[in-house]
């Protein structure tokens, strides 16, 4: 098998310190990944007018797969600004947006299993906005060909994890046009992949109460982009906050692993992330980018395992990544050890 090739891409804020965390551990897990190192982000941006230089777009379609950390924006409109994330998404076709909620990654863990699958190139996310202070408008872009393409990721996503039900999110009692076409695409796109599917739907503010009240009903999700950043935070909580919260952006050809959490300029430079959502998106990177069930499952059992131990009564509070990623490297050693299989030549 060819080498597997990584872009890191730290980003702003802890973003250098999640991705230095995460990448040591997955070289303690495997020497069989070249990894290069590009620039991207605010600080990017201030540097060379670019928040995405084409160099680092150039690396990522060389390696195919990348590892995103944070990156801070203003909230003020900037001259030629766009958030890295999002240009990248744009730039790589990244068209979907894999969110895990894992009850496991909690302390104390729970019974919640489910994923939400965003769509992530269109709707409000297309940053069309006309106005001025007085009034202002923004374009919510739903096209049929993106809500197919994401109902079948869905669709894919589900038989990938056995998962059998699939809830569409939508607002089409407000919106029936746009959301109304992405609601019927949807469900199109299910039936014509899987007849052992069964295709649930909610509103969106439904979805939001029940996904607080009983996110263990929930399996697949698959909604528009902005619902998707909205409840992908909400349901977070149910696997111990952002700071567990993994995503993997995904298109046809490539893969960005990035956590849901931000650039957290609060804690930055002090040594006290959690890389723990970092080391959950190269898992997911590992899993359904580079189909490799093994590696992605002896990263996410190291982890959480770390997260068990970190937790337990007695332990100090203030979190400290290395020795968090310390910990990581001693239960995949362990692992290994407990998995090793005797040679023959
Ligand atoms: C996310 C983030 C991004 C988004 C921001 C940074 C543009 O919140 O990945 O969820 O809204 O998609
Ligand atoms: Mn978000």
């Amino acid at each position: 098998m060819a080498r597997r090739k990584l872009c890191v891409i730290p980003g702003d804020g802890i973003g250098s310190e999640v991705t230095s965390a995460a990448t040591r551990v997955l070289l303690a897990a495997t020497h069989d990944i070249d990894m290069v190192h590009a620039e991207a982000g605010w600080q990017t941006f201030c540097e060379t007018g670019d928040s995405v230089p084409s160099e680092t777009l150039e690396s990522i379609h060389q390696c195919g797969a990348a590892l995103f950390g944070a990156v801070s924006s203003p909230s003020h409109r900037v001259e030629n600004y766009q958030s890295a994330i999002l240009k990248m998404r744009q730039a790589l076709e990244l068209y979907a947006n894999l969110r895990p909620v894992d009850g496991r990654w909690a302390h104390p863990p729970n019974q919640v299993n489910l994923i939400i699958v965003r769509e992530n190139s269109e709707g409000l996310y297309c940053g069309v906005e006309h106005g001025d202070s007085e009034s202002a408008m923004a374009e919510n872009r739903v096209t049929r060909r993106a809500s197919l393409r994401i109902a079948r990721r869905a669709a894919w996503v589900a038989r990938f994890n056995r998962m059998t039900r699939i809830t569409i999110v939508h607002k089409a009692n407000v919106l029936p046009l746009s959301e109304g076409l992405f609601r019927a695409a949807a469900r199109e796109a299910i039936e014509a992949e899987s007849a052992n599917i069964e295709i649930d739907e909610r509103l969106v503010d439904i979805a939001a109460f029940e996904l607080v009240a009983k996110p263990a009903s929930f399996q697949v999700l698959v909604t528009n982009n902005m619902f998707g950043d909205i409840l992908s935070d909400l349901a977070a909580y149910w696997c111990g906050g952002m700071g567990r919260a993994p995503s993997l952006n995904l298109g046809d050809e490539f893969a960005v692993a990035e956590p849901v959490h931000g650039s957290a300029p609060d804690i930055a430079g002090r040594g006290v992330a959690d890389p723990s959502a970092t080391i959950l998106s190269l898992a997911m990177l590992c899993r359904y980018y580079w189909q490799d069930e093994s590696l992605a499952s002896q990263l996410e059992s190291a982890t959480i395992r770390a997260i068990r131990e970190r937790y337990a009564p007695g332990e100090r509070l203030e979190f400290d990544t290395n020795q968090f990623v310390e910990r990581v490297i001693h239960f995949l050693s362990l692992n290994h050890r407990t998995c090793a299989q005797p040679t023959t030549q």
